[in-house]
């Protein structure tokens, strides 16, 4: 049984199907929910779901980025997990870090990777016109928004769309496709899944 520890900063809709889904016969299941953010709704609902929490603040370590990560890495590594999901999680991770959980961290991406890394990325796709957005589920690597891609979801951009309204279409297709991906990846499998 593979164990999955979730990093989320706010509300977590990512990390919730995630949890959800990691019940009867799925490989693996969620040991812990940390955030940089205490006040994080995600860690209310992780705790209802039963999932061990812990939040570290951020904010104390300036742009300290080692040691705050240094406090986050203790209730991480005390959970053991083989499997580390970001899930809008909204801080940089150091190479360092990352390099730890190489191989076995993923993240969820609002965009069509390599399209749009960064933020704002539906605000992008709208200004340039294009016909069709969606997210990327891709493994982390020290390079931001940039590792292999385990799995892609596609929405048509409509006329009338604005950012806010691609970005919920978008939300409702990444509910679909992390799952997805977070049980094969468990499994072993690595073939992207495309939907
Ligand atoms: C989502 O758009 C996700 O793609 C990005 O963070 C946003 C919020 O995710 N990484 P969640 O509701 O906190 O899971």
């Amino acid at each position: 049984m593979k164990r999955v520890a979730i990093l989320i900063s706010g509300g977590g809709s990512n990390m919730l199907r995630l949890v959800e889904s990691m019940t009867g016969d799925h490989p693996a299941r969620a040991v812990l929910v940390a955030s940089n953010d205490a006040g994080a709704a995600g860690l209310d609902h992780a705790a209802r779901l039963g999932v061990p929490t812990a939040a570290i603040d951020h904010r104390p370590f300036g742009r300290d980025r080692a040691a705050f990560e240094a406090e986050l890495l203790k209730p991480i590594l005390a959970a053991q997990p083989d499997i580390l999901c970001l899930a809008g999680f909204m801080r940089v991770l150091t190479p360092d870090f990352v390099n730890r959980f190489a191989g076995r961290m993923l993240n969820i991406h609002p965009s069509l990777l390599p399209k749009y890394p960064g933020l704002h990325t539906h605000a992008r796709a709208l200004a340039a016109n294009d016909h069709e957005a969606g997210c990327t589920v891709h493994e982390v690597t020290p390079v931001l928004d940039d590792g292999p891609v385990l799995g892609q979801a596609r929405v048509p951009i409509l006329p009338e769309d604005t950012a806010d309204s691609l970005a919920a279409r978008v939300l409702t297709l990444e509910h679909q496709l992390y799952p997805a991906v977070l049980r094969r990846f468990a499994a072993g499998e690595r073939a992207p899944i495309l939907l």
